[in-house]
């Protein structure tokens, strides 16, 4: 949720239009909350938001030390109102973000609609580095709560590679169930209740420690 006309002005340049657009509603992330959230105890909690947009997680959450509360964007409006809001947040390409490997790990690892499978269609060792990166990213006891938006990029045919786009999703799985995660496939209801609708292959929740 955009607060003030402050607010606005920052997130008005930004890249998405859908970002650009301060009345963006938080609902789906109160329904995250509420269906997968209700026992966590946010409080003193370190917390990473990957591709936070509004930062509606971080707005909605019980945590008042806002330096615990870090995101990663490479949107220069998404960085400008992390920072107005005083959250530990770094510019970055996500796609890159397994070459840095900064050894930092969280309690919490947050990410709604921000990564996808087919930045990695041509290489699949490259995948399984991104995702292992990702579960290195969540401390041994942590909790994580992932949704990619698998979206195909324009450039790959869609009716020449069938079996191709198949696979990526279906090892984006596999390399996420490889570092214990759970994968959960939410119903039309449900992809409705928590914003994860879209022209995407599938829709998949990965968690950790939840529920
Ligand atoms: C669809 S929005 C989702 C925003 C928010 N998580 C939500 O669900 O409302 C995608 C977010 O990820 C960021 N993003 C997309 N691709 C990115 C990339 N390659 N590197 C860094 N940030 C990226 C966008 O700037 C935006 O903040």
């Amino acid at each position: 949720m955009i607060r003030d006309s402050i607010e606005i002005e920052i997130i008005k340049n930004a890249n998405q239009p859908n970002i650009a657009n301060p009345n963006r509603s938080d609902t789906p992330f109160i329904n995250i909350l509420n269906d997968f959230f209700s026992n966590f105890d946010f409080k003193q909690k370190k917390i990473m938001d990957l591709g936070p947009g509004h930062y509606d997680f971080f707005n909605l959450i019980d945590n008042k030390n806002k330096k615990n509360l870090y995101a990663i964007d490479k949107d220069q409006a998404v960085i400008k109102l992390g920072k107005y809001r005083k959250y530990s947040v770094t510019e970055g390409n996500l796609k890159n973000i397994h070459l840095k490997q900064n050894n930092k790990k969280f309690d919490l690892l947050f990410c709604k609609f921000s990564i996808n499978a087919y930045w990695f269609y041509d290489d699949l060792l490259n995948h399984e580095k991104y995702i292992d990166y990702l579960a290195s990213m969540v401390n041994s006891d942590g909790s994580a709560w992932i949704a990619p938006w698998n979206g195909i990029p324009k450039i790959i045919d869609i009716k020449e590679n069938q079996k191709k786009i198949m696979d990526t999703i279906n090892k984006q799985i596999c390399f996420f169930e490889k570092n214990k995660f759970k994968t959960l496939y939410p119903s039309a209801k449900e992809i409705k209740r928590y914003g994860l609708s879209g022209n995407i292959i599938n829709s998949p929740i990965f968690i950790k420690n939840l529920l």
